[in-house]
């Protein structure tokens, strides 16, 4: 028997069979205490703390499934990107989408989208979709009835809703007076 064992012998005797004292390994103790660490973590973050639950997951999942199938239903395709960008290199019709801003958005936008019964159009935050000419039309097409942002397919000729599209989009980083809180989500450019 080595002095070391020796040392840990401890002082007892059960028929011929003695015990060492043979302490568990420091890195075997230190993984048993991370894993306490971790619980208690786990335990504050998720269920006291700004953790999601599943539920509250699934939740927002399906939130984002409703809105893509909703934006996906719609028969024809809208106008792409390079249509609209068209529309905001050009002056004269800017101002068409101008006029029809003033006249169509402005009561529940505010004139220099700042937002008032609608949402603010000038911030990075939406509710729908992610501030492109594309999603905005999309969104100004079909509106969304149950909030009260009326649909305009029937309302305008393609033309003006193209218009009226970019003029709102070029509202974006305005950064007006008594401009409405953000709502929705930030959209990171
Ligand atoms: C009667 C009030 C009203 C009018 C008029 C109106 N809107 Fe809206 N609009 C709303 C409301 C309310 C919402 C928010 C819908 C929601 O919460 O889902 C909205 C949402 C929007 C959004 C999406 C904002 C986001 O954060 O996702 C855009 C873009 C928009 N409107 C553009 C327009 C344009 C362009 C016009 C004019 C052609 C217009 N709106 C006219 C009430 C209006």
């Amino acid at each position: 028997m080595s002095k070391k064992e020796t040392d840990e012998l401890l002082n007892h005797e059960y028929d011929g069979i003695r015990e060492l004292d043979n302490p568990l390994p420091g890195w075997w103790l230190a993984t048993f205490y991370a894993t306490i660490v971790f619980a208690v973590l786990y335990v504050g973050y998720y269920h006291f703390g700004p953790g999601l639950s599943l539920k509250d997951e699934l939740a927002n999942d399906m939130a984002k499934l409703e809105e893509r199938q909703r934006l996906a239903k719609k028969a024809s395709p809208g106008p792409d990107e390079a249509t609209l960008l068209a529309i905001v290199s050009d002056p004269a019709q800017m101002a068409i989408g101008k006029a029809e801003y003033i006249g169509k958005c402005a009561s529940c936008h505010g004139i220099l989208g700042e937002g008032s019964i609608g949402p603010n159009l000038t911030d990075k935050f939406w509710i729908h979709g992610d501030g492109s000419l594309v999603a905005i039309h999309q969104l100004v097409e079909e509106g969304v009835a149950e909030k009260g942002m009326p649909p305009w397919k029937a309302m305008l000729k393609p033309a003006e809703l193209n218009a009226v599209v970019a003029f709102a989009h070029s509202l974006k980083g305005a950064n007006p007076p008594n401009a409405k809180p953000p709502q929705g989500v930030e959209v990171k450019q």
